[in-house]
């Protein structure tokens, strides 16, 4: 059933998922995809779930963006003081925005979850509750062979995380773990294809800096028994590809575990705009092939954030608070962490945005006093982040990751066959400037892999290094400009797009542009220049193919020739 309220926007939906269990899902279908981890676009739902042996539990409630239509969904399905129990996963807000009014209709259930979890809980539930902490392994008896068992996930995505398994129908809630940011009527992961763009976005976004993570809670799932289902918390629920898609947590946290070169990013969870910055800096660091650990320092203890700083080449740093219910423990741990840091090390700092800030200057003064290399200059956020904040703290996380895997890359080139490498040499490409722009976020790249591929659609393609900053404003949807660079006259242009650019930096300082379709810049100094729009992506190992459908275009100078572009050794641009 979906209930409508306004229909392009909010909507819920509740159905019968297995014996006694009953999905209540509320339909995001626009969430705000300024959050780095909805870059697909394609809306989000919060899953609720309400489990009915002799007594009743519910699992999670919903963003306080449905408070009207999910109370009511509620209520419609049960009395709220015939709720026995609130399992909490996690105490985000998405999830647990409602705790509050779901307590205040059900004021004796009593509210299930790990120790830390109630202890957030306690900061955001004003009014006094019966509670239960619970931890791997145990148990709650909902009667009619509904037994609850718990099992601890910290991390995943907070540090107050855990699943619930189901016993008598082999349901695994599991919250943010195996989900996406997807929103459809269809319940389960009927569609493979239309989903997996999101379920790995996801994953890079969420769960890949916490692979360790990952890996120790699927290691915790083998003894529960069959899994039937893996009820999210957000997304479809998992059940036709219920295998595949956990193998693939597995390989892909396996993958970031043996990445040669690991970057520590300590932060603290719920302080400013800190989650949501870390985990941008952690996409950045992922796109150059390195790998990231998110350490919440409200969660973790001090030895383990000196062995954290001992397996770690490069730490981030966000702005520990100097005040508020988490400013002692991260006070603790900054200390820990400048007296265990070493001149080997790399570091980058970046301002939380929180009301109580660290000063950021003296925090990186500090670190570069002790003999640290800096990768980027402090990220400081005056006002709440904007979609160039988040898209800045990408590249300063790529940037620092191509310091680490500097030498690995050397290497590698330096490993190709030398036959091999000549004869791949003698490809030869034109020279272009793809230009793009995207939520008020403009980049651009000099491109020579380039290849007309298709009459009707006409349409091109390009090749795109992962770690390029342009990369994240060329998915499937995004418009762009192919400006194509004239013999003879490329070279200001070509010297202008080959420097390198601080995170961040205007890319067009200096660069006469007119603004093309969606303000993506045209260079005004180009032979030609071909609008379009991307329509898919090839994984082509260290590139993506994208392959682009034109739709409009013009040649300033007719008589013009394109710049070609030669080269002698195949293993680099
Ligand atoms: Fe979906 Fe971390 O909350």
């Amino acid at each position: 059933m979906v209930q409508a309220a306004n229909p392009t926007r909010l909507t819920v939906q509740k159905k019968q998922i297995a014996e006694g269990t009953t999905a209540m899902r509320s339909l995001d279908w626009e969430r705000d995809r300024f959050d780095i981890e909805f870059g697909l676009q394609n809306g989000t739902t919060y899953n609720s779930f309400l489990i009915r042996g002799e007594r009743t539990a519910l699992v999670d409630t919903s963003h306080e963006k449905f408070r009207a239509l999910y109370l009511e969904m509620l209520t419609g399905e049960i009395d709220p003081l015939a709720i026995d129990y609130l399992v909490i996963s996690h105490t985000e807000p998405d999830h647990s925005g409602l705790v509050g009014d779901v307590l205040a209709l059900a004021p004796q259930a009593t509210v299930i979850g790990s120790r830390m979890a109630l202890q957030f809980l306690e900061n955001m539930v004003h009014r006094p509750f019966a509670s239960r902490a619970v931890k791997s392994g145990d148990t709650l008896d909902l009667g009619g062979g509904h037994v609850l068992e718990f099992v601890s996930a910290p991390n995943l995505h907070w540090p107050d995380t855990m699943f619930t398994f189901d016993r008598a129908t082999g349901v695994l809630y599991t919250c943010d773990a195996f989900g996406m940011h997807y929103c459809d009527r269809r319940l389960f992961d009927d569609d493979l294809e239309a989903i997996e763009p999101d379920y790995r976005f996801y994953y890079e976004c969420l769960m890949a800096p916490n692979a360790r993570s990952v890996i120790t809670a699927l290691k915790r799932m083998e003894p529960l028994g069959e899994i039937t289902t893996i009820a999210t918390g957000h997304g479809p629920l998992i059940r036709h590809h219920l295998t595949e898609l956990v193998e693939r947590y597995r390989r892909w946290s396996s993958e970031q575990e043996t990445a040669t070169a690991s970057a520590a990013i300590f932060y603290v969870s719920d302080y400013g705009y800190s989650d949501r910055l870390s985990r941008s800096i952690a996409t950045g660091i992922a796109k150059a092939h390195a790998a990231s650990e998110l350490v919440d320092l409200r969660a973790t203890d001090l030895a383990e954030v000196k062995e954290v700083i001992a397996r770690s080449q490069a730490v981030v740093l966000g702005t520990p608070p100097t005040a508020g219910p988490a400013a002692e423990a991260a006070q603790a741990a900054l200390g820990v962490i400048l007296a265990n840091l070493t001149a080997k090390q790399t570091f980058g700092v970046y301002e939380a945005g929180g009301s109580a800030d660290e000063p950021v200057t003296p925090l990186h003064n500090r670190l570069l006093d002790l003999g640290l290399a800096a990768a980027f200059a402090p990220v400081r956020v005056q006002e709440a982040p904007t979609p160039a904040t988040y898209k800045l703290c990408e590249e300063a996380g790529t940037d620092l990751a191509q310091i680490l895997t500097r030498a690995r890359t050397i290497q590698q080139m330096k490993s190709l066959d030398v036959n091999l490498d000549r004869a791949m040499g003698r490809l030869s490409g034109g020279l272009y400037v793809i230009t793009a722009a995207k939520d008020g976020v403009r980049s651009a790249m000099l491109a020579s892999w380039v290849s007309q591929a298709s009459f009707a659609p006409l349409g091109f393609t390009v090749a795109v290094a992962r770690d390029r900053a342009i990369e994240a404003l060329l998915g499937i949807g995004d418009r762009l400009v192919l400006n194509i660079l004239e013999e003879d006259r490329y070279t200001p242009l070509m010297r202008h797009f080959l420097k390198r650019f601080a995170p961040g930096e205007d890319r067009f300082a200096g660069i006469d542009i007119l603004e093309g379709t969606g303000g993506v810049p045209i260079l005004q100094d180009a032979l030609a220049y071909l609008e379009g729009r991307v329509t898919s992506r090839l994984d082509a190992g260290d590139h993506w193919i994208v392959y682009v459908t034109v739709d409009n275009g013009q040649v300033s100078r007719p008589e013009g020739r394109t710049a070609v572009h030669h080269r002698k050794v195949g293993n680099h641009y």
